[in-house]
């Protein structure tokens, strides 16, 4: 009896093959499941140009099925039709023959066809940039986060992506290190960025929420924890979002006793005295030195690190790992090194209160 590797130290006391379809019918179940339940599924298309992904895919789905049940369908009836029995004569011997040539070439060359030109087609149109009312944004891939920069605005964010829902957005792709792979799954494919040249990729979305994406090129030991967000706003929503960005950069802003730009303290109006806890958060986030990587201002980027505006209302941390509640913002400041290990971040022996006075001081940047 064959004991199939996976199967080592599991009782076989009917064949294998008998559990092939038990095993199929495992192998389906998260199949089916994945359509809904799995966040990074490329099987529920939200957006044009995952439909033209999605219509190559049925396309050659379809086709094989039906080359499938054909051909099988046909194995199976010779197979029972024509059985052998014990006292049967020798079959009649054929050598050759020209018509059944001519069409095992000839059906699966148009099959083929039938796939091709709509693959080649969608592939050429996933090139075309669109023109018009589009929204500019630049992807910027780094070890291990992504910096999205709205060049029309002067404004840049990181791992969340906000784009209103409708609008045609062309995204110009590159890498400040190794190569990355930008896939969103419901609104695009997948595609490489390389240092020193960029890659293009649009995108138009119908449905708005809060979608996952990843980094699908392995580019290191964080690779798999190299995700984002894309965020579907309707416009209105989308506009408040903007106008958090722009309030990261307006005064303000004040030069504290080391010369450095101190960002606005939180959202505070004006004349109000500050919070103490928030006061101490915005002296830490200088003296321990977050501010030598991580800005505050959507208008300057400092991109050694992900740009902080608007931190506080962000969904996730450290690219898309981990739910941005107080708890795990302060875990992310005190030991980065635990959270994802390689990271830029240092360990900077922030104490437990002072990451409370900093999860004060980057929440009230929303
Ligand atoms: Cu970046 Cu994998």
């Amino acid at each position: 009896m064959p004991v199939l590797p996976f199967a080592r130290g599991v009782s076989l006391r009917s064949p294998w093959w008998r559990r092939l379809p038990l095993l199929a019918l495992l192998l389906l179940v998260p199949a089916v499941a994945a359509a809904q339940t799995y966040p990074q599924s490329t099987l529920i298309p939200k957006g044009d140009f995952a439909d033209l992904v999605d219509g190559v895919f049925w396309t050659t789905m379809w086709w094989g099925l039906l080359v499938f049940v054909l051909v099988e369908g046909a194995l199976l009836f010779v197979i029972f039709r024509y059985r052998g029995r014990p006292d049967d004569p020798e079959p009649e011997q054929v050598h050759g023959n020209t018509m059944a040539e001519i069409l095992w070439t000839a059906i699966p060359a148009v099959i083929l066809a039938m796939i091709a030109v709509p693959t080649v087609r969608a592939i050429f149109k996933t090139y075309e940039q669109p023109t018009g009312d589009i929204l500019k944004v630049e992807v910027v891939g780094h070890q291990w986060w992504w910096e999205f920069r709205y060049p029309e605005l002067g404004l840049t964010t990181a791992n969340e992506l906000h784009v209103p829902r409708g609008k045609a957005v062309s995204l110009k792709m590159t890498t400040t290190d190794v190569l990355h792979s930008w896939w969103s799954p419901q609104f695009a494919a997948k595609r490489d960025v390389f240092p020193n040249r960029s890659t293009t990729l649009w995108f138009s979305a119908r449905e708005t929420g809060n979608w996952s994406g990843q980094c699908a090129e392995f580019c290191g030991i964080q690779h798999g924890r190299m995700g984002f967000r894309v965020i579907v706003d309707e416009p209105a929503e989308y506009d408040r979002f903007i106008g958090t960005l722009r309030a990261s950069a307006a005064p303000p802003v004040r030069a504290d006793s080391t010369g450095l730009q101190v960002t606005k303290l939180g959202a505070q109006a004006p004349g109000v005295a500050p919070d103490p806890l928030l006061a101490e958060g915005e002296k830490l986030f200088t003296n321990k030195g977050c501010i030598g990587c991580h800005s505050l201002n959507a208008a300057k980027p400092v991109g050694i690190g992900p740009n902080l505006a608007g931190i506080g209302s962000r969904t996730y941390l450290a690219a898309g790992w981990l739910e941005n509640t107080d708890a795990n913002l302060a875990r992310w400041i005190r030991e980065p090194q635990a959270v994802k290990e390689g990271v830029l971040m240092p360990n900077l022996g922030v104490t437990e209160p002072e990451a409370k006075a900093l999860v004060a001081y980057l929440r009230s940047h929303k």
